[in-house]
């Protein structure tokens, strides 16, 4: 199979992320919905002039249902068979049906502009045979 490049799309700016909430944005297409957030703590993987930003597919590994974000926990669930996944911790899959971990979309920092760009993405998004269509 063929694998297309990935798009660079900024999606942020880093300052005028609300903390412990989630931004939706789709990435890398209107197809695939994800979000970002920012953590308010480094965190393996995070970007941004705290290392507190990261950003993961929306849906589910297992059958592709729309997680949500819950801030006291600060995991995405799935509200279709309660898989669990740790944005902390790369989008591990904590609990539940799912056996993939949340696909974490790659983010790169530019601190003159303060920008956040969607890079790429480690994990295969659900559904899809190429993450790039
Ligand atoms: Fe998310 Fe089944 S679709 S746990």
């Amino acid at each position: 199979a063929t694998t297309l490049p990935y798009p660079q799309i900024a999606i942020a700016k880093a300052k005028a992320l609300p903390q412990n909430k989630v931004i939706h944005f789709n990435y890398p297409d209107e197809s695939s919905p994800c979000a970002v957030i920012r953590l308010g703590q480094p965190v393996p993987g995070g970007v941004g002039p705290d290392m507190d930003i990261v950003a993961y597919s929306t849906l589910c590994t297992h059958m592709g249902c729309p997680v949500s974000y819950d801030p006291a926990s600060r995991n995405f669930k799935c509200p279709c068979h309660f898989s669990v996944f740790d944005s902390e911790k790369m989008g591990q899959m904590v609990t539940g049906q799912a056996t993939e971990n949340l696909p974490k979309i790659r983010l790169e920092y530019d601190a003159n502009s303060d920008s956040v760009t969607a890079v790429g993405i480690d994990g295969l998004l659900f559904g899809r045979q190429a993450n790039t269509l």
